[in-house]
């Protein structure tokens, strides 16, 4: 085995200093010499040390320069004391012999070619090509002049070799021991445990993957918000070390979300959105088949709801319009979550008034043309605060708290319009990326014509924001088609090779 010849070597000698010689000489093969030293310096059985040589070889037409001598030679030689015609000489040497010689016996200044006689020029000449090609064979010394004549009429070439040197390691030992992968009943009867030697744990080895399990971009950078610091879930609000690790007011409460199918009511009659806006058409807004209208709506506020559309009221004048019951009924897949937000809201006007902080993340659906950048459903971020007497600072100081907790600090807002917020703004974040400005969310106070009517308490202000969720993902897993993150098209490997999201941890 090379292994034991490598081994019983270095366990007489002080080194094995070339891999190759020692092939050669020992008989092994040159691949199986190399295999068995770089496990031995694996395991530190030996320490070895890789070098390259430089050798010079020589070419077809070297090697036969180098045993019949160069044309040049050959050429004088056949050359006569007492001349020789150009045929004759072409004939005796042969046509190649005669073409590759002829040049550089003139430039050597050994012959004289006249128009028809060939004579010599000296009596004498030495074959120095011959010479050198003979001790580049024998791996003898050649000065640079005849390497670079050599090289430059490819009679010589260039060869890599590597290999190793080699010495014996910290656990060198002339015979390789078995480490043991585990201790046994017998080696514990036997008691030759102590002897034994145990193979390394390598902690380094990556397990199988997993086949299933994953957690989809969308999920990640989702509790990568809500554990940000800024949102908080029922179990890290009570972790009183999340708090002190994050430095946050963590009041904000999860709105229930589970509920697609809404009513158009509270998704839209609700938050003054008059019956003949363009948003509520089927165009933009899918309804829901079966069932396709809603039966339970709280009636009184229904009809202060009504009032506020047809004529106003609480210093509004209203639409001015004829508000149909039967379009409030009717069911839709929810367009954004702020029908939520309004369901909410009315709850917490049925009671004594208490500020509340409330934000979601789930789905909504639009009725839209499928591009690069949007899709029929995507994942809203809602968050509103209700309290009195608050104010548009209020909501830009939360904004931008918010998205510098997500990394981006730098924001502009941008007058809006909503039917049920005003003052409205639009949020932009400067991408440093893509070096423009990009929209990532719409924000607002709730108006009067919508607080007012659940019976919310005159002072009481709500700050609101409705954010997309796929906008920051893309950004933070440098996707740049809503299609490779969500829907069929989506790569599965992609949701297994991508990173956990920690939004906020440099
Ligand atoms: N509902 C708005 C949207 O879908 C976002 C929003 C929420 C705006 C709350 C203002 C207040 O774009």
């Amino acid at each position: 085995m090379a292994e034991d010849a490598v081994l019983g070597y270095l366990a007489q000698n002080s080194d094995l200093s070339d891999s190759r010689n020692f092939a050669r000489d020992s008989g092994f093969d040159y691949d199986e010499v190399i295999n068995v030293i770089k496990s031995l310096n694996g395991f530190q059985y030996v320490v070895a040390t890789e070098y390259e040589e430089r050798n010079w070889v020589l070419t077809d037409e070297g090697k036969e320069y180098a045993a019949e001598g160069s044309p040049e030679f050959r050429l004088f030689s056949a050359v006569p004391a007492e001349g020789i015609s150009l045929k004759e000489l072409e004939a005796k040497v042969g046509p190649t012999v005669f073409r590759n010689g002829r040049t550089n016996a003139m430039k050597n200044k050994w012959l004289i070619m006249g128009k028809e006689l060939v004579t010599r020029k000296v009596e004498h000449v030495e074959d120095k090509v011959k010479d050198s090609l003979t001790k580049i064979q024998k791996k003898e010394l050649v000065d640079q002049a005849g390497i670079d004549e050599l090289k430059k009429r490819k009679l010589i070439a260039e060869q890599k070799l590597k290999g190793y040197s080699v010495v014996k390691g910290i656990n060198f030992a002339p015979k390789r021991r078995k480490a043991a992968t585990g201790l046994t009943r017998e080696n514990l009867q036997r008691c030759d445990w102590k002897d034994l030697e145990f193979k390394e744990y390598n902690f380094a080895a990556k397990g199988l993957p997993s086949e299933g399990g994953y957690l989809h971009p969308l999920l990640k950078s989702s509790y990568g918000m809500l554990h940000h610091g800024f949102f908080t879930t029922l179990h890290s609000r009570n972790s009183l070390l999340f708090l002190l690790l994050t430095h946050i007011d963590s009041s904000f409460e999860e709105m229930p979300t589970n509920n697609y199918v809404e009513s158009s009511f509270w998704n839209f009659d609700a938050l003054f959105q008059p019956q003949q806006h363009p948003a509520r058409d089927s165009h933009d807004t899918f309804r829901s088949g079966s069932p396709s209208t809603t039966k339970l709506l709280p009636e009184d506020y229904v009809e202060r709801v009504k009032q506020v559309h047809e004529v106003g009221g609480y210093g509004s004048r209203g639409y001015s319009y004829d508000w149909k019951r039967e379009e409030a009924n009717k069911n839709l897949l929810r367009t954004h979550t702020t029908a939520v937000s309004s369901r909410m809201l009315y709850q917490l006007a049925q009671k004594p008034f208490a500020p509340k902080k409330y934000f979601s993340i789930d789905r909504v659906f639009r009725n839209e043309a499928v591009d690069r950048t949007h899709l029929a459903e995507f994942h809203q971020i809602e968050g509103l605060i209700c309290d009195r007497d608050l104010t548009l600072g209020d909501l830009i100081g939360v904004l931008q708290d918010l998205f510098s907790r997500l990394g981006m600090s730098k924001l502009r807002f941008k007058p809006a319009y909503n039917p049920y917020t005003e003052p409205s703004m639009e949020i932009f974040s400067y991408h440093e990326g893509f070096k423009k400005w990009v929209e990532i969310g719409n924000s607002g106070m709730f108006r009067p014509e919508m607080l007012l009517p659940m019976g919310l308490p005159e002072d009481v202000r709500v700050i609101a924001w409705g954010l997309s969720l796929e906008r920051p993902t893309m950004i933070l897993y440098g996707i740049d088609n809503i299609r490779d993150l969500f829907g069929h098209k989506t790569d599965l490997t992609l949701i297994k090779k991508n990173p956990i999201c920690r939004i906020g941890l440099q």
